[in-house]
């Protein structure tokens, strides 16, 4: 695979998909171009002989990838090793980890020296198929996601299946998750290849993965061309994101399984709607079931979970942005207020008996 991501703004991202053994290449070119090149490394990739021999001969800082640490503290910092190192305006600086990481890399780089370029080797099926395209940067700050950061893209992305051998499975099904969601939202034939390769891809089959992998990052880049500011149709990559928000404050569950509770939440209100047929609803519940992923959490308080969602901060008024299901890949916007989410929830609860 190799996709050109344009944009209004003046950044754009070459998007390639290729083996481990060929970033070397590729990042050795740039070299050769006159390009001094520092990387910013997920800390944890060092348990990896094969991650530990890449980084031989390279200057790199090391970041230990923690919510918490993709702070200001954590930006100051690489910024320091930028200088002590002698970056200069024409250096480049590659993010090589999960979100987290490319997250806070992407913010350095667009700041330093008043913005170099940036470039991104994603290492999580998140990261891969989500947090590496699009163009946002960040950090958290005071206990909000990602409140601080800036809008640009990297100019290249180099993806490499193979990174995912050593993911954890928690890990892998956080990216399911969202895989999940451009199936239901944007590409359907997602949705039936997740069911019939399900055993390929739990083996993480570099074919299987690579199709899931190409697939979810055409459908991010062509809704983030048509609206990079998350002005509208941006917004559908929220399906699923509200309640699922709410959720990972609230339980400590993880990214992706907030998500997989969110989208059957969103697809069971497009079903009450008459959006969705129960038919669509139940086989969004079984995909999410097949990879191990929850489709509801237990024991929450509803009062808490609408709390949670009405302090999230796509709120607007009373009102919250909802993203339901008109069929799958017809997703649409709507805004709902606080007591229709609540029988809603209440109303699942009682779908699921509980
Ligand atoms: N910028 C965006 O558009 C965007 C989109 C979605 C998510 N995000 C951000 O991404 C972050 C979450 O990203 P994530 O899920 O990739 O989490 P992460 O960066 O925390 O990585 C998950 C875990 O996997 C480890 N890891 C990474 N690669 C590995 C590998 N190949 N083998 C073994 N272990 C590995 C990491 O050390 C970490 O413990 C959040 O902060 C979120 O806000 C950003």
């Amino acid at each position: 695979m190799r996709i050109k991501l344009k944009s209004h703004s003046e950044s754009e991202s070459l998007i390639f998909s290729l083996p481990f053994t060929e970033i070397k290449d590729y990042l050795y070119n740039l070299e050769i171009n006159g390009k001094s090149v520092f990387f910013i490394v997920d800390k944890s990739l060092l348990a990896f002989k094969q991650y530990r021999k890449f980084l031989e001969n390279k200057r790199f800082f090391l970041f230990n990838a923690t919510e918490d640490n993709k702070s200001l503290e954590s930006f100051f910092k690489i910024h320091n090793f930028l200088l002590q190192n002698k970056a200069d305006r024409k250096s480049l600086v590659v993010g090589v980890g999960g979100g987290i990481t490319l997250d806070i890399t992407g913010f350095a780089a667009t700041t330093f020296m008043r913005g170099v370029k940036f470039g991104f080797i994603p290492t999580t099926l998140l990261a891969m198929v989500d947090a590496s395209i699009g163009g946002k940067n960040g950090v958290n700050f005071k206990g909000f996601k990602n409140y601080i950061g800036t809008f640009n893209h990297p100019s290249f992305v180099l993806i490499s299946p193979e990174f995912l051998k050593t993911l954890p499975q928690k890990e892998f099904n956080v990216g399911l998750a969202e895989i999940i969601k451009y199936g239901a939202i944007y590409k359907p034939e997602l949705l039936d290849f997740l069911v019939s390769n399900n055993e390929a891809i739990k083996s993480k089959t570099l074919d299987a993965l690579s199709y899931l992998i190409d697939e979810s990052v055409k459908s991010k880049v062509e809704i983030v061309e048509k609206d990079f500011k998350e002005s509208g149709l941006r917004k559908i990559l929220n399906f699923g994101h509200t309640l699922g928000h709410a959720l990972e404050r609230l339980k400590k569950v993880s990214h992706g399984e907030g998500v997989a509770a969110g989208m059957v939440f969103a697809s069971y209100l497009s079903f009450k709607k008459g959006y969705l047929r129960e038919k669509e609803f139940k086989r969004i519940v079984e995909i999410i079931k097949l990879y191990g992923l929850p489709d509801y959490i237990k024991d929450v308080n509803l009062k808490d979970i609408l709390e949670g969602i009405a302090g999230d901060k796509k709120k607007d008024g009373e009102k919250i942005d909802f993203i339901l299901l008109k069929g799958f890949g017809k997703p649409v916007i709507e805004a709902m207020d606080l007591l229709e989410i609540e029988n809603g929830l209440q109303d699942l609860r009682k779908y699921y008996r509980i």
